[in-house]
């Protein structure tokens, strides 16, 4: 069993996965991030990058006995978090629990699950919500109108909210949309107003009804009072500090409190009160002309969240002048937010949340600190961008549902700064406070929130490989913050590779896990170390398995998606390993403590061209739910690299995954 690593192991290395190109499809970066990778990095702040600080923080815990630490047992100031489950689990001598056999790394046209599970298709795009007729599918002859009744395209966050026993809502966020894939013909320099029309209604969210049959597995449940869509023109309230703001009023709303629509929608959360926090990510690709945006300060808002000086790739303010900069230059202030809605009414009015900061939010994960508050975690997916959290200034009411509601309108916006040591510390995005001055653009809180970023570049964030999910650990209480890569540390024209970036050209991701002080999530200091350094360890000396012997391990690149099944093992869904590994991305499942910490094992291979986007477990961890996001992205429909589901054009599909005798999943 190999502890740990030759400092020189952290060295850059080559592999096989090498370029100074961009490294994923085109058309991945055309449609899902808006090409981020082919421009520079928009943080062009001073502020720290986090390999450094990584670099130092690995070199001194090896000379204290890194592996020490691997063994679980962490220390938060004086107080011993171990969570109780974990504990007991280990005590009990039980281990990780998880007894699966592994699957391969795959490139076939196929859902691959372990020997005894089998997996099946619960809902796909175009698959009508609702009883009107005419709202079934068929390829190439879609209407707007039928794919508002329809489940939406590019399913990514997956929530489960049981109802009663073998019923459920599964929530799915509709992140963005390949038209390539979605209209025979389509031309990219000429999008049509249908199609366009069609894309906005296929983007957002849905609330499905769900029900377990006993011999069937799990279906929705087509025409239930619950279902619902949020689409890229439902109306939406702004909330909080900048909701009103000068720069959040519009020709089409001068009071700056209502918008149209959500956009982009990655991944999300579910809260303790069951309302939906779905986070409006690459926000930036459906705007255009920035450089006809005649207020200096608001020209180079934009620049920082990556909005184009020219025409977008979508083309959508051709035929919609909200997305036109030139026209509307505060539209697209308003989005790049966090996004609460109550899936239980489906009439009730979805409301953005300004006071947890506008940037491209990936996920959401809330958990109730020791004084009753609301803490929120968040990361921004961006290469060198930050990690931030919420802590409301209410407290949660267990007793009164609706009084949680407006928890997530007033509190404190944090930016992470991780230090040397395996110490970090939140710092507070307040007006007036420190570096927040009015000389500085921040004379109110509401410009604090419309420009997150800009603040935060200021107090000295530690820049990260694009924070995706982040989540609370409800065995032990640790966040698991994920960084899914960063291909441009040290590339040509670019900051430059040295020892103290231990992950240049990081292609492959990080986890890191994060302990609160005292245990308490309100807390303003925490201690941090590394779960895993992802890649092939076969292939790459630069890989860590929180300690586990590397040559058992499942070779893992680009986490992304993350989920906890109820002995605390993390499950993870991974974007990007097409492009790495040239194989398909999948779900692994690793154990964070005990003799088994950072065994990861592979549990699902998807198909060519699909993310592994997100995945939840039922509410007796009996059923894994996956997202098929893209299937066949990077091909064309005359030559397609996936026809998954049905064996014709890909359609993004939810699907579930059961144990062939009903048990637990991963036992
Ligand atoms: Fe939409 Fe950060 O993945
Ligand atoms: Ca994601
Ligand atoms: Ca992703």
């Amino acid at each position: 069993m190999s502890l740990d690593h030759d400092p020189s192991d952290l060295l850059p290395v080559v592999d096989d996965y090498r370029s100074n190109q961009c490294f994923v499809h085109p058309q991945t970066c055309r449609w899902s991030c808006g090409n981020q990778c082919a421009h520079p990095a928009p943080n062009e702040s001073e502020n720290e990058y986090f390999g450094a600080v990584a670099q130092r923080y690995v070199s001194r815990r090896r000379l204290l006995g890194f592996g020490a630490l691997a063994a679980g047992m962490l220390v938060v100031g004086k107080t011993t978090v171990v969570g109780a489950e974990t504990a007991r689990a280990q005590s009990a001598g039980s281990g990780s629990g998880l007894n699966f056999t592994p699957v391969k790394l795959d490139g076939s046209d196929r859902i691959i699950v372990p020997p005894g599970y089998k997996s099946e298709i619960l809902i796909r795009w175009g698959d009508p919500l609702f009883l009107d007729p005419g709202t079934g599918f068929e390829f190439g002859k879609q209407t707007a109108a039928q794919q508002e009744r329809q489940f939406g395209y590019n399913c990514d966050f997956l929530g489960f909210i049981p109802l009663a026993k073998d019923r459920a809502l599964l929530i799915a966020n509709h992140e963005y949309t390949n038209p390539e894939l979605m209209f025979p013909g389509y031309d990219p320099e000429n999008p049509t107003k249908e199609q366009v029309d069609y894309e906005l209604a296929a983007h957002g969210v849905s609330v499905v009804h769900i029900e377990r049959h006993k011999t069937r597995g799990w279906r929705y449940t087509l025409g239930a009072w619950h279902n619902r869509r949020l689409t890229g023109t439902t109306p939406m309230r702004l909330t909080g500090p900048a909701a009103g703001h000068p720069w959040m009023r519009t020709s089409a709303d001068p009071a700056g409190y209502t918008v149209l629509g959500t956009l982009n929608n990655c991944s999300a959360g579910i809260t303790p009160w069951g309302t939906v926090l779905t986070c409006e990510e690459n926000f930036n690709q459906y705007f255009a002309n920035n450089d006809q945006v005649a207020d200096a300060a608001k020209k180079a808002a934009h620049k920082r969240y990556g909005l184009p000086g020219g025409a977008s790739e979508r083309k959508w303010e051709r035929f919609h002048k909200r997305f036109d900069l030139a026209q509307e230059p505060n539209e697209a202030f308003r989005f790049g937010w966090v996004v609460e809605f109550d899936p239980h009414d489906p009439g009730s009015l979805p409301r953005k949340h300004t006071a947890l900061g506008r940037f491209k939010h990936e996920a959401t994960s809330t958990v109730i600190a020791k004084d009753g508050r609301a803490v929120v975690y968040m990361g921004d997916d961006e290469r060198f961008d930050y990690v931030y959290k919420f802590v409301s200034d209410g407290k949660y009411n267990p007793n009164d549902r609706q009084a949680n509601f407006r928890l997530l309108e007033s509190g404190t916006l944090y930016v992470a700064k991780f230090k040397d040591d395996g110490t970090g510390e939140w710092i507070p995005l307040i007006a007036g406070q420190g570096k927040l001055t009015a000389a500085n653009g921040f004379a109110t809180q509401g410009d604090v929130c419309i420009k997150t970023r800009l603040a935060a570049d200021l107090v000295g964030a530690t820049k990260m490989d694009r924070p995706e999910d982040i989540e609370v650990n409800p065995a032990n209480g640790y966040v698991y913050a994920v960084m899914t890569n960063n291909s441009q540390r040290g590339t040509s024209g670019r900051p430059g590779t040295d020892a103290a970036n231990p992950r240049a050209e990081n292609r492959h991701g990080h986890i890191i896990e994060m302990m609160p002080a005292g245990g308490d999530h309100a807390a303003l200091k925490f201690q941090w170390r590394f779960l895993m350094l992802c890649g092939d360890p076969a292939k790459d000396k630069g890989t860590y398995f929180g300690g586990f012997d590397q040559s058992l391990v499942s070779p893992i690149s680009s986490p992304d998606n993350i989920t906890f099944d109820r002995r605390g093992n993390l499950w993870i869904a991974t974007d990007g390993q097409t492009s790495t590994f040239k194989k398909n991305d999948g779900v692994f499942a690793v154990p964070v403590a005990g003799p088994e910490r950072g065994y990861n094992r592979q549990f699902l291979s998807g198909v060519p061209g699909g993310e592994c986007a997100s995945l939840v477990f039922s509410d007796t961890d009996d059923t894994l739910f996956v997202s098929i996001q893209h299937p066949g992205e990077g091909s064309t429909l005359e030559k397609l690299s996936s026809n998954f589901p049905d064996g014709k054009e890909p359609r993004p599909t939810v699907i579930f995954v059961m144990k062939e005798d009903g048990g637990v999943i991963g036992s």
